[in-house]
């Protein structure tokens, strides 16, 4: 697999804590999105750790295709 599923055309807003781990989806495979539930074995691809800096809601990205890595910068626009 050489580019990622597109999960959703749209982020994913979550209410993250300051300090905790989460493991983004960067497949698009994941049955739990916008998290990684390890559907991207053989895939070639990985889960990207986000730590949050602060306790807040923040915008995971669902296309895949942010080039920010785990949060959305928009790019699913121009999909
Ligand atoms: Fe997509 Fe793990 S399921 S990176
Ligand atoms: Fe992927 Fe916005 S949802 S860049």
């Amino acid at each position: 697999m050489s580019e990622p599923v597109i999960a959703a055309k749209s982020p994913f807003a979550v209410a993250v804590e300051e300090g905790k781990d989460y493991y983004w989806c960067s497949c698009g495979l994941s049955k739990a999105q916008p998290f990684c539930d390890g559907s991207h074995k053989g895939s070639g691809f990985v889960p990207t750790q986000y730590t949050a800096p602060k306790t807040d809601t923040v915008y995971f990205c669902g296309c895949k295709h942010s080039k920010t890595g785990a949060l959305c910068d928009g790019s699913h626009k121009k999909l």
